[in-house]
């Protein structure tokens, strides 16, 4: 088998003949897979995002120490004007009223979609499945991607109720990789789209770029085969383009957006309240934030810098910019607003950043320890020193050409607990589970329950559950049924939609299940 010459002449256009150095040692099957391998590549791209970020490597952007980059963006970064912000614990009650009221409209006009980022591979939770699947341990074992589909399905609920309609329907885009879109089809497949939908929910694959080492030269992962690596989960917007998403989406009339990330247990997908909220603001893009924890929390903040809206990294700021507040009676930090990769775009802004801006978006350098072929033509598999970079594209990045940008902050303790670690103090299985649980018992308390005393630390320290199903209640609505009802732990809401539910004293279609075994849920 022969090399073509056109392939020849594309690798020495492009300086990467290297990646045919061991071709006189592979066998015919190995030769046609690094020649698909190197036609998949988009040489012109690789070549333009490594001239964009090579003085990074070497040195500090435009040749400045770390301190002086800090300092420069300390210098011109502000805060975002109070007049594209606003609040969940500041809006009043007929303000809240009147985004959910809207929001929810927009979703019984099918105008409202949501798009998963689920591309990511999860390597700080040490898993070799996508992270959707990820079963936290709940009483009823519900993985992250179930609890978003029931979700889902209880909102579309909710807006034909408020509406009156039956045809409320929220497309849920996935954008998965390689590494996620195989898995997570037959996943879904499996579970018979956890009773959505099969025609609603649409799986694209981002693409992917070759690691490279510090030359720009492309890394082979073995002889025969190229280093490749998700771009980014702003590659989001080169995919929505390239696999024909937008076109879709406009099909469907959808006019909304929101983008999420998958690790959130807490994320209210397609959040009518920020919807009717970034509505109002008549917002072509926005995001969802949280107050930082502390001032030194490791979360970028959203702000702005020489007059555009960025995230700005923990990293790239002083620690003095961080600990910097509103006023010198404040307590509250001026650079507050903690970036929860949850956003809102219209279609329109889509369309118009997918085809005009996607190539300025700017690549992010991360330089890792990455599996591959070295000098000596050796695979080392598990490298003891940096010797190459991956370049990713960041799902924010579009914010500077938003023309009429908003911010919606939400309490973290409603909205926010990502699962990120395999294990320690912050953002685990287990602390998802109990911030899930706590806010259900929140929940029932408010709704007028009668619950035990202390019943926060039962949680903490005995293990005992408390657990109300997405298909029952959003975001702590209709639990009316519980009010003045004592209840002890376990604890467990589920929507039985089997016909012989004979208990009375809840609403027909519900069932209180004490020991928490989970019902099956009957897809339709
Ligand atoms: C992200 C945010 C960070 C925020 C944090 C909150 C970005 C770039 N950073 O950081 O500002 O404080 O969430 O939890 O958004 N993904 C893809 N394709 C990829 C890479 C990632 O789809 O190539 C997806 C992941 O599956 C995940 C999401 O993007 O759903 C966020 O990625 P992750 O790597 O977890 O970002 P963080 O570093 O946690």
């Amino acid at each position: 088998m022969e090399i073509d010459s056109a392939v020849r002449e594309r690798l020495t256009n492009a300086n990467q003949t290297h990646l045919l150095a061991y071709w006189s040692e592979l066998n015919d099957e190995q030769r046609r897979t690094l020649l698909r391998d190197i036609n998949e590549v988009d040489f012109n791209r690789v070549q333009q995002a490594y001239d964009a970020i090579k003085h990074e490597l070497f040195s500090e952007p435009n040749g400045h120490t770390k301190n002086e980059i800090s300092d420069t963006i300390d210098d011109i970064m502000e805060p975002i004007p109070d007049h594209m912000a606003g609040s969940i614990n500041e809006a009043s009650p007929e303000q809240l009223d009147n985004y959910r009221e809207n929001g929810l409209k927009a979703i019984s006009e099918g105008q409202v979609c949501v798009l998963l980022l689920a591309g990511g591979q999860g390597t700080r939770l040490g898993v070799d499945y996508p992270k959707g699947m990820y079963n936290v341990g709940l009483p009823s074992g519900k993985s992250l991607y179930q609890i978003q589909a029931e979700r889902i399905r209880r909102l579309e609920h909710l807006a034909n109720e408020q509406f009156n309609t039956d045809s409320a329907t929220i497309t849920w885009f996935i954008l998965t990789s390689e590494h996620t879109q195989e898995q997570t089809e037959k996943y879904f497949r499996s579970h018979k789209y956890f009773g959505l939908k099969r025609e609603n929910i649409i799986l694209f694959e981002q693409h992917t770029l070759p690691a490279l080492n510090f030359q720009g030269k492309i890394l082979l992962e073995e002889k025969h085969r190229l280093t490749k690596a998700a771009d980014g989960n702003g590659g989001l917007y080169r995919a929505l383009r390239t696999r024909g998403v937008l076109e879709k989406m406009a099909e469907r009339h959808i006019k909304y957006v929101h983008v999420y990330g998958v690790d959130n247990i807490l994320v209210r997908l397609a959040d009518p309240v920020f919807i009717g909220f970034c509505l109002e603001k008549n917002a072509d893009c926005a995001a969802k934030v949280v107050k930082k924890t502390v001032p030194t929390e490791a979360v970028g903040v959203i702000c702005k810098v020489g007059g555009r809206f960025q995230v700005v990294e923990y990293s790239e700021i002083s620690e003095e910019t961080a600990r910097r507040t509103k006023s010198e009676s404040s307590d509250e930090l001026l650079y507050n607003a903690g970036n929860i990769c949850n956003h809102f775009f219209t279609l329109d802004f889509l369309q118009d950043v997918c085809q005009k801006h996607e190539n300025e978006l700017r690549y992010h350098v991360a330089k890792k320890k990455i599996p591959s072929v070295d000098n000596h033509g050796n695979h080392v598999s598990k490298p003891t020193e940096i010797n190459g970079i991956k370049l990713e594209k960041f799902v924010f990045d579009v914010f500077p050409f938003s023309k009429t940008f908003a911010v919606w902050e939400v309490r973290r303790e409603d909205e926010f607990s990502p699962l990120k670690n395999e294990s320690g103090a912050k953002d685990t299985a287990a602390t998802c589970r109990r911030d899930l649980m706590l806010q259900h018992v929140r929940w029932l308390q408010q709704a007028g329950a009668d619950l035990p005393n202390d019943i926060e630390k039962h949680i903490d320290t005995t293990g005992k559950t408390c657990e109300i199903s997405p298909l029952v209640s959003y975001a702590g609505e209709d639990l009316e049924f519980a009010n003045g009802r004592k209840l002890d732990l376990p604890i467990f809401f589920e929507l039985n939609t089997s016909k012989n539910n004979t208990n009375n004293s809840v609403p027909r279609n519900l069932t209180v299940v004490n020991g928490c075994t989970p019902i099956p849920i009957q897809t339709n």
